[in-house]
């Protein structure tokens, strides 16, 4: 893929972080102007210089809190008014609350859905008029595996995922064949820092459910969807397995989800804290969350430790059994 969006203006939101800000890097590799937005201006400036020594012709940063409807239109009326069209729009930006329904406050919850769900509303909303007057644009949902599966703990991100995945999805029918594209796609755990920025009312330490996915791979992912856009791409093999059996055995998924969470994605105490939710995360806000690299440093010692004593036991056990020469 060598500089396949050279000439084309991509918008990418939740851009200072994560995924965004790894699919934004992608970008810049393969030539498009990036138009990067979220609500941290230290971070996305700090994005898009990276953006441009990685080969974007132009990468500016437009702070923009999504959930809020005059803020996108000026994110959109901005990006048209200086680069004269927007080819991909790149809805990424979200936010993550741990908390079963009853420990999360409401007003969490809403803030939830307003940004994962009506933040993609807004977007379309005002993206829609000037995709039907060029008769083309792609419209790119990070949605997420769990806009499929239900997940114990996470009813506000749950909801706020399946309801945007089907607003793309009746979309993507409505605007077939017009040159309006709507794709999803639907990542499993990724590597990056929402498990330490989001919200969390269990008084468990939040970890990623394995197996975590780098997020280079993601963000490589959501530029291969902009180019090739299909109804659905996974990302991460091993969750989107769980898909079927949530629909052909739901009983027996069921009975597996809320163990599975409290087993391996709660562990640890940690205070309740409303996360990311209202500010955005500090400033310097990386692009991984180190867990893939942390896996590693626990993983490799002990694949190195199995390997060593497996070569010590066949060296024994090969010793062993030489014949000696007396004995014969
Ligand atoms: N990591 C995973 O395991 C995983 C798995 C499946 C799907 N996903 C999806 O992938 C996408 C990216 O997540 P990530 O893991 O990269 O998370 P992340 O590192 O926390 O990044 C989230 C991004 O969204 C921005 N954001 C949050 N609220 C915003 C708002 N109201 N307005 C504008 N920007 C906002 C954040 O920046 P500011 O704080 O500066 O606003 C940040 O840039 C999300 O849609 C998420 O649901 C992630």
């Amino acid at each position: 893929m060598a500089h396949r969006f050279r000439g084309q203006v991509v918008v990418v939101t939740g851009a200072s972080s994560g995924i965004g800000r790894a699919a934004a890097h992608e970008f810049a590799r393969q030539g498009a102007t990036l138009v990067l937005a979220a609500r941290s201006h230290e971070s996305l400036e700090a994005a898009a210089a990276e953006c441009r020594r990685l080969g974007a012709p132009e990468a500016i940063a437009i702070p923009t809190d999504v959930a809020d409807e005059h803020a996108v239109k000026d994110l959109i009326g901005t990006t048209t008014s200086r680069f004269g069209r927007i080819d991909v729009f790149v809805g990424n930006a979200a936010l993550f609350v741990y908390g079963l329904f009853e420990q999360t406050p409401t007003d969490s919850f809403k803030r939830v859905v307003d940004t994962n769900l009506y933040g993609h509303l807004n977007a379309i909303t005002h993206l829609l008029p000037h995709w039907k007057q060029r008769r083309k644009g792609t419209y790119v949902l990070v949605g997420s595996i769990q806009s499929l599966l239900s997940a114990p703990y996470q009813s506000a991100y749950v909801t706020s995922k399946h309801a945007a995945l089907g607003l793309v999805d009746v979309l993507g029918d409505e605007y077939a064949g017009t040159g309006i594209r709507f794709t999803s796609l639907l990542p499993s755990t990724i590597d990056t820092p929402i498990y330490q920025n989001g919200a969390n009312y269990t008084g468990k330490a939040s970890h990623p459910l394995p197996p975590t996915v780098s997020v280079e791979r993601a963000g490589r992912a959501v530029v291969h969807a902009a180019l090739h856009p299909k109804r659905y791409r996974f990302v991460g093999r091993v969750q989107a397995s769980l898909v079927p059996l949530q629909y052909v055995f739901p009983g027996l998924f069921h009975l597996i989800t809320k163990p599975m969470v409290e087993t391996f994605a709660l562990r640890g105490r940690q205070e309740p804290t409303d996360g990311n939710l209202h500010v955005p995360a500090e400033a310097g806000n990386a692009t991984n969350g180190g867990w893939v690299a942390k896996r590693r440093r626990v993983t490799r010692p002990l694949v190195w430790g199995g390997a060593l004593a497996v070569a010590a036991a066949l060296v024994l056990r090969s010793r062993a059994r030489r014949p000696t020469l007396t004995g014969r």
